[in-house]
């Protein structure tokens, strides 16, 4: 019985090991990128807004305006920023996680 109880402890602790692993996999598969935004943009960008430079928020119309049409238009506005904006290199933010931003961008502010 005894022998018994370890080998069950033992078998569940490396499950839990396990775990995070799993996560890992599965992260890398499926970029969130809401998640990326909220994490890297919304404390500038609110909604979509600006709260730096109100001319210049993350709405289809204004973005047209801007020029920015396409996902990687967004990209090379993170590689490349204009003034008041923080530059995101593709250490910062590598080329999957840029493009799941953008997607987000063009399609949720509208
Ligand atoms: C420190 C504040 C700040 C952060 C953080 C920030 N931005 Fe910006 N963003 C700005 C400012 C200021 C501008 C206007 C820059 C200019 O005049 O070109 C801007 C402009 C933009 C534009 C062009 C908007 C337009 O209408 O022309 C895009 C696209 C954009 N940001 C995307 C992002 C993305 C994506 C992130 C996160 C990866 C991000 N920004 C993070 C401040 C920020």
């Amino acid at each position: 019985m005894k022998k018994f109880h370890i080998v069950t402890v033992a078998m569940l602790s490396m499950s839990v090991m396990a775990a995070p692993g799993f996560c890992e996999t599965k992260k890398a598969e499926k970029i969130d990128g809401k998640a990326k935004f909220e994490q890297h943009c919304a404390s500038c960008h609110p909604k979509g807004g600006n709260i730096v430079n109100a001319q210049k928020s993350l709405n289809k119309k204004a973005l047209a305006a801007n020029g920015i049409k396409s996902e990687k238009d967004v990209v090379a506005k993170m590689r490349n920023p204009g003034p008041g904006m923080t530059k995101f290199d593709a250490k910062a933010v590598p080329d999957k996680e840029a493009t799941a931003i953008a997607k987000y961008i063009l399609t949720t502010f509208k």
